[in-house]
């Protein structure tokens, strides 16, 4: 570690933590990042292990975030970007900045780690991070019986939602989730940056529609993505405890319609505890029901926290946990 300098991120370089982040994840360019870091800029957050020419060789950071669990906003150190340079590797480089973070987080008084991986779980298990599953219902909808439900929905009040009228269905939101464990507290702000960043900026965008109610304010909304595998993931759906139970299939419909299909029929994926949630939708998917899966393009979630807190975030985490792709960090 002597040619080594472990330090928090100099205001003067982001842009190459971006690069040296695309060059760790190749699949990633240098602007996927620097958006990111722009929904939640804090070079604070951020530390890396410099060489002797103050390159950067590895780097982690924390996202602050708080999380519904048990009606109750618990604050949560959510750990993100964790690199080391493939020349650097096996050197315990990533071990030194995870536990820099840890500590940030007793400061904070912050007694909850979240993650996200593909294939580094043995290491963050050594950390006392453990797996909480996350299920999901796939299904299978004809496309075109989605595109003449949806000819209907459009008179019921489904429209699309663009950047700009996002924040009516913040509210929305904000009901529904706190039935849940897990899922991240939302406000205006985040909604604004982090949200409309990952709904229409990213990579592969996600269409959004909403239904009204007779009222005309928002009673659902749901989040879907064509992946490149031809399936649909639906991202998220929320709905008002007041909202008619034939809004949501009113929403899948067009949601599923707004892509160009070329096969007769679709996969669909929903997080099981959205469906569950509400009897009728059971009743309504039941036909088309087949398994309960872990999607396979879905990294491991896993949390660090006393076995109390970590027993009510992940036992009956079929009806009970839910955490959306958005908030992915
Ligand atoms: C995952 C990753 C960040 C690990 O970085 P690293 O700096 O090699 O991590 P560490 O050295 O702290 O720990 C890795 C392993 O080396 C071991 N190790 C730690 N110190 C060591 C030392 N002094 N000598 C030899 N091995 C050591 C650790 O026990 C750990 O063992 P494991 O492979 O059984 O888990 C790195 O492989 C990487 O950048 N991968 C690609 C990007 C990625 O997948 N990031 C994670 C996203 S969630």
């Amino acid at each position: 570690m002597s040619d080594f300098v472990l330090r928090t991120l100099k205001e003067s370089e982001p842009q190459k933590l971006f690069e040296f982040l695309a060059s760790v994840f190749t699949h990633r360019q240098p602007d996927y990042f620097r958006q990111h870091f722009e929904s939640d800029n804090c070079v604070d957050d951020v530390v890396v292990i410099t060489d002797k020419n103050d390159q950067i060789v590895a780097t982690a950071r924390v996202f602050w975030r708080q999380l519904w669990i048990n009606g109750q906003v618990i604050s949560a150190g959510c750990i993100g970007d964790v690199a080391t340079s493939s020349a650097y590797r096996q050197q315990g480089l990533a071990s030194k900045l995870l536990n820099t973070l840890f500590q940030k987080m007793q400061i904070r008084g912050v007694g909850l780690g979240s993650l996200h991986t593909r294939s580094a779980a043995p290491l963050y298990s050594k950390f006392g991070f453990r797996q909480c599953m996350r299920p999901f219902f796939k299904f299978t909808m004809s496309t075109t019986a989605c595109k003449t439900a949806t000819l209907n929905a459009s008179c019921h009040g489904v429209h699309s939602i663009d950047k700009d009228n996002l924040p009516t269905v913040a509210s929305v939101y904000h009901e529904f989730i706190q039935h849940f464990n897990g899922a991240v507290v939302r406000d205006a702000a985040y909604w604004k940056t982090w949200v409309v960043r990952q709904f229409y900026n990213a990579e592969k965008p996600v269409n959004v529609f909403a239904s009204s109610c007779e009222n005309d304010s928002v009673g659902a909304y749901i989040a879907v993505r064509l992946e490149a595998s031809g399936k649909v993931n639906i991202i998220e759906y929320c709905c008002l405890d007041s909202a008619p139970v034939d809004l949501f299939m009113r929403l899948i419909t067009t949601a599923i319609s707004s892509f160009t299909h070329e096969t007769e029929s679709i996969t669909v994926t929903i997080p099981t505890a959205v469906l569950l949630y509400r009897s009728e939708y059971m009743q309504q998917l039941q036909p088309l029901l087949r398994d309960v899966i872990v999607r396979d393009d879905d990294p491991a979630q896993m949390y660090q926290c006393n076995d109390e807190l970590f027993s009510v975030l992940c036992d009956n985490a079929e009806t009970k946990h839910l955490f959306f792709d958005t908030d992915k960090f």
